[in-house]
Parts: C-alpha cells; structure tokens; sequence
C-alpha cells in the first residue's frame, strides 16, 4: 500500500490510504488487520463457535435445542429460511437494560443524555431510569390487552417516549413497527394496515428547528383513511403530550389545539401515572419477531422487513463493539432518527447492548445555529460520532469557522452511513472534524441487513475515502456478472453474499413469497443487496449504488414506483416515470417527466400543486427537485420504460448507448431540448 497522503487533499482515489492512529490500538478490540484476518476467518469457516462464544455474553433462559445456524439460500431447493440458535429463550430487553444493572453494576450510568430541538430542553437518563420507564410502559400495554406478537405501530419524534415504547413492546414481546415521523399520513396509513397493528402512539406534536408539526393531526388522518379498510385493527392510539409542554414552558399563549376522539385516544402520562415499575419480562424464542420496519420496494409498496430477537440482538450488538471500538467511558452519538433502520440498531439496541452512553437529538444540524452539532459534541465530549454523508455535505457550505467555535477534542472515531460518501465529503469530515486523527468508519449496510455488513474496523485498518473496506464477521461477499458468473479479483458486478449473519431479515411480513423473489431468486444460492460493487487490488470494496428502482435521497432509499403513482394519482398527469439526478447535498434527488393530460400545462402552479401532492402521499423527503413535462416516454417496443435514457435527460448527458429498440426513438431530442435546468 501506498504511504499517507496529505489530508485535506480533495483529490483521493484509491492510492491515498489513512492509517489509524497508533494510540487507538493500545486498547482496541481488533488492534490489527492481521487479528482481523484470523477473527474473520473463524467467524465464516467456523460460525457455530465464533457466535456462540459472543453469545454468552448475554443471558438465554435455555440453550439451543437443534442446529446453531441452519439455513437454506438456493430458491431452487426449497424454501429460503435462516436460524440462529434455533430454539434458545431470551429477551432481548432483559438483556440490554436489566442485565446492566444487575449484573455489570451500570444502574447509575447515564443511558442517554436526550438534547430536545430546544438547546434548553435535555435530560438525563440513566439504566435504572430506563428500565423504570421501560417496565411502566410495559405495564400499560398489558393492561390495554397487548399480547405478544400483537403489532404496534410507533409514529413518535426523537423523544424518550419512543425508546421506552420500543424496548416496552420488546419486553413483553410485542412487534413494534416504527413509522418515521416525517412520513405522511397516507404512508402511515399503509403501513398500519400492512401489518394490521392492534394499537398506535404518537405525540400530540413537536418542533423540528423552527417549524411546528401537528403530529397527532397527521396520526387522525391516518386513521382516518384506513378505518374502514378490512385490515384494520387498531383498538387504542396513545398520545404522548410533548409539543403542549414545551409550549406552556414557552409561556406561548397560543397553545396547541389538537383533535381528541374520546373512543380510542388516551393520554401517554394518564396511564403511566399509576404503572407498576416492575414487570417481568416475557421470555420468548430467538426467532420470534422483534420488530417490522418498512423500507422502499421496487413495486411501489413498501417491505415490511422483519427481524427476529436472538440474532439481532447479537449482531447489533457485535458490530456496535467493533466497529465503533467500543470502551466503557465513551459516549456515543448517531444523528440518525430512531424511524429508520441506523436509529433501530445504532441508538436503541447495539449501544444498550454494550452498556453504553448515547447522546440522543431530537432537533436538526441547523437550529438554532448550523453549528448545533458540533456544540452538542462539545457539551457532551462525544468520542463517537456516526452521522450521514448528506449531513456532512450540508455543513460543509457553511465552511469550517462554525468547526472551530468549538473544541472537538474528544472525538476519537466518526462513522459515515446511508450512502456512498464522496471523497470530498470524507476528506472534510476527516480534516476538520476529525483533525486528521480519528479514522472514519463507512459502514455499509441495509434494513435487511440489520447492521453493518461491509465496514472498516477503526484500530486495524488502512482507509481509503469512499471504500467501505472489507467485510464483518461472518459476512462473504461476491461481485457476481449479469450471468450469476462471480467474478475474481479486481471486478465490479452485483454485491451478493453466500450466508447468512445472524441479524439478516427472515422475511417480508406476510409475503414471504415477495421476500424470496426480491433478494434470492436473480441468483439462487446468494442474498443480492441491489447494490453495485467494485473490489479494488488490494480487496477493497467500494460501493457503486443501487442497481435497482431505487433512489437514495439524503441517505434515505425511496423507489421510483413510489414516486410515481404519487405523481399519477394527480388528475392531470396520464403518465410519468422517476429518476435520480446528483444533487450536492442530498446525494441523489428526484427528476420527474410527466406526461399530462390532454387539457392541461405543466405551469408554475401546476408544478408546486404536484410537489406538495407527492410530499403529502410519501412526506417531505420525497419532495421532487425538477419537474418536466414529457409528451411521451422513452419506451421499448414492449412497453418498458428505459430509465437510463431518462437518466441521462436529467444528467444532460449524451452517451446514449443503443436506442434502436425505442417504440419511437425521437422522443429522445424532444425530451433533452425541454429538460429543466433549475429545480423546481
Ligand atoms: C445505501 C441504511 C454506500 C445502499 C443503513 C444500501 C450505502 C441502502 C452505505 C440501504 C454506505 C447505506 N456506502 N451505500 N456506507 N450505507 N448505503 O435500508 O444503497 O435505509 O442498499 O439502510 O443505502 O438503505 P437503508
């Protein structure tokens, strides 16, 4: 390998390489590549004994009864399964919350240091708070008649109330189904009658920088619209009074106003005053669900992405340790929003897992200055932080003078998530967050995944910006050609892998079907990740992105189907097909053609009413950038969209390829002299 190259250098490829800085290895749980080398090995040739020497680390009310890991990948012999430790009991709540207490002696630790929008606004709470809480909670959803395996849909903001709900449904072993806050009432909807959650609890509002959000009233709409479906199942939706607090501490007069159903609407604090703050926990199979997370499917419809107790709590757990090098006094923080899948592993169960003090933030970069995050970093002496690149790339326009308010001595290691991190990004996160000592570690990963499948460990590896290195224990990856062929050495192709790690999805809820053909059916025998991938010389691989229908929009995946039929439930779009364009702070944005219909013209009013139709069906993230009206598509003769030639529309690039095959191959002129130049 090549030696160091300057920080600060803009221009790295895959020759500059980082070394970790000496002192991280003196207590450091992988201090070397070669430790690493043979650690992997064991933990693929030998996966029986690599986990099970993890596992007991944590509390099983009874062993293994069959195979430790037992799992089919091959579509084409049967039924695609995986079990980990099949027929071991445990709780994954006991695990992470009582178990410190009792037996690591963590009671008094600070679990989270909650910081709320409000620089004012913050508590602490420690492990015995937390499992007070947690049991309370527990209590009041026994009491309300939630059973195990009973669904719970959670649409919260970034307050404690959504840890305690959580680990509460874990406890008695409820599936919560956490529904980001930023989605709109018709995907909340969605995914409430997907799974047909038997209950929601949601907050009356928050504030999200400066603006105000009227939760409870999106939760009302929601139920609203699916009330007289036929999966619908929701008996009681518990509100969580946050916004109206915080409002009365303002001494604002103009309090919130929100709609109450006497029915099925209880207030969070009114059965949680009288809670028993003991509660047993309910003791169930490893492969029993844990939880159901939505995340973008190339129809349209959202996956209900499931993950089961046992193997994700080990898995979680493992690679918290590792890749963040976890030690006892460093205190932690993901920026990431419990909703989607890193606040799931990341804040909630791998950090628990550990023992560890998390910083949890309710609020936004920007508010109330653009230098909150490095000031929280500061307040708390955060050694680790894990953020996304969209984040870093948004900080970066307000240059390095909010940086250097602020002294970010404290930071040992920084981690990157969500998307391919561009090495610009990266050389700025590293130089002047980092002050070129703190190895930044780019996990790469998936919702399917349940934690970090490809990703530098921060004592033992040489990094390359934009390289997500190599892979964690127990994870094989292969780069297979359009034939299924794998493909050796340097190569780029589909990112696959040949077995499963403990904290894969099992399923899709209610469609296994779905689950096989989406991830195993282009190529039995492997798990295919829909991402492009290229391994370097010396091994290193580098995500190239999606290969699919899908769009990665701030580190956040949307499909193009999605997008789609919002925009074509509008009354004047016939038509219209979805893109990704690069954008320099969100990674990727949307560029929508659309075909109207006769009688109506893509006008300013016309192209605002469209953008707030498709926020409103999915939320703000889906919000589309550009808009261009398309008398036809590019289609084949069969009728297929080819998105490429669109994308390159969007891109103004012209290496066109082979477009004979186009019903009407003029279309392409027409549709490049019209493309928008500004955003919309
Ligand atoms: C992308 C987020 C490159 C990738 C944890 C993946 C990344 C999708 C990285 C999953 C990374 C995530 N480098 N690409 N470090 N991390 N991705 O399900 O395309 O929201 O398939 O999980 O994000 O997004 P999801």
């Amino acid at each position: 390998m090549v030696p160091e190259s300057e920080p600060g250098k803009s221009t790295a490829t895959e020759d500059h390489v980082f070394y970790p800085p000496p002192e991280l290895r003196t207590d450091a749980h992988v201090p070397d590549l070669e430790t690493y080398k043979t650690m992997y090995k064991k933990s693929v040739e030998k996966p029986e004994e690599f986990w099970s020497e993890l596992a007991k680390e944590f509390y099983w009310k009874s062993s293994p009864t069959g195979k430790f890991l037992d799992y089919n990948f091959d579509v084409t012999k049967g039924k695609i399964y995986v079990k980990f430790m099949e027929g071991a009991i445990t709780n994954i709540c006991y695990n992470i919350i009582d178990r410190n207490i009792t037996e690591k002696n963590l009671g008094d630790k600070i679990a989270y240091f909650w910081e709320g929008n409000d620089p004012n606004d913050c508590l602490r709470i420690s492990y015995k708070d937390l499992l007070k809480h947690v049991c309370k909670c527990a209590n009041v959803l026994k009491k309300l008649g939630v059973k195990k395996g009973d669904r719970v849909a959670v649409y919260l903001p970034m307050i404690p109330e959504l840890l305690y709900t959580m680990l509460a449904c874990a406890r008695i072993g409820a599936v919560h189904s956490i529904v980001f806050a930023g989605f709109s009432a018709e995907s909340l909807c969605d995914r409430i009658l997907d799974s047909q959650c038997a209950y929601l609890i949601t907050a009356d509002g928050f504030f999200r920088g400066e603006k105000m959000v009227n939760l409870k009233q999106i939760a009302d709409e929601a139920l609203e619209k699916c009330r007289d479906k036929e999966n619908f199942a929701v008996k009681a939706c518990i509100v969580v009074k946050h916004l109206g607090t915080r409002l009365k501490k303002m001494n604002n007069c103009n309090q919130l106003q929100i709609s109450w159903n006497s029915d099925t609407d209880l207030w969070w604090h009114d059965l949680m005053a009288n809670a028993a703050e003991v509660c047993e926990p309910e003791w169930l199979s490893v492969e029993d669900p844990l939880f159901i997370l939505y995340t973008s499917g190339s129809t349209g419809k959202p996956k209900g992405v499931l993950h089961t107790v046992g193997g994700y709590l080990l898995y979680t757990a493992a690679t918290f340790k590792y890749v963040f090098n976890y030690q006892p006094d460093d205190i932690y923080w993901c920026t990431a929003d419990i909703g989607w899948i890193t606040g799931h592993s990341y804040i909630t169960y791998g950090p628990l897992a550990n023992g560890a003090t998390s910083v949890m933030f309710e609020g936004i970069p920007v508010y109330p200055q653009v230098d909150r995050f490095w000031e929280i970093i500061e307040k708390y002496k955060v050694t680790t932080f894990y953020t996304a690149p969209t984040a870093i790339r948004m900080l970066m326009k307000y240059g390095e003078e909010p940086v250097k308010k602020h002294n970010l001595k404290s930071l040992k290691i920084l981690g990157s998530v969500g998307e391919p991190i561009n090495p610009e990004a990266w050389m700025w996160y590293y130089r002047f967050i980092g002050n070129s000592r703190c190895p930044i570690v780019d996990t790469f990963w998936q919702t399917e995944t349940g934690g970090h499948v490809m990703t530098p460990l921060p004592a033992a590896f040489p990094l390359k910006p934009g390289s997500a290195t190599l892979p964690f224990f127990g994870v094989v990856p292969a780069l297979l050609n359009e034939h299924g062929e794998e493909l050796l050495g340097e190569a780029e192709g589909y990112l696959v892998f040949s077995q499963p790690w403990p904290s894969l999805m099992r399923t899709i809820y209610g469609n296994h079907e779905r689950f096989e053909s989406t991830y195993f059916r282009k190529f039995p025998g492997f798990y295919v990740t829909g991402d492009g991938c290229r391994r370097d010389k010396d091994g290193y691989y580098w995500i190239t992105g999606r290969i699919d229908d899908m769009l990665n929009v701030s580190g956040h995946l949307l499909s193009t189907a999605e997008v789609e039929s919002a925009l074509t439930e509008h009354l004047a779009v016939a038509e219209a097909a979805v893109v990704s364009r690069p954008h320099p702070v969100k990674g990727e944005c949307l560029y929508c053609f659309v075909t109207l219909r006769d009688g109506h013209d893509l006008t300013d009013a016309l192209t605002t009413e469209l953008r707030a139709h498709v926020r409103e069906k999915i939320g703000p993230i889906a919000s589309p950038d550009f808009i261009q009206s398309a008398p036809g598509l590019p289609k084949t003769r069969s009728g297929k969209i080819m998105r490429r030639v669109l994308r390159q529309i969007a891109r103004n690039e012209r290496d066109l390829g082979d477009i004979s095959t186009l019903a009407d191959p003029s279309i392409v002129e027409v549709l490049f002299s019209q493309r928008c130049q500004a955003a919309a």
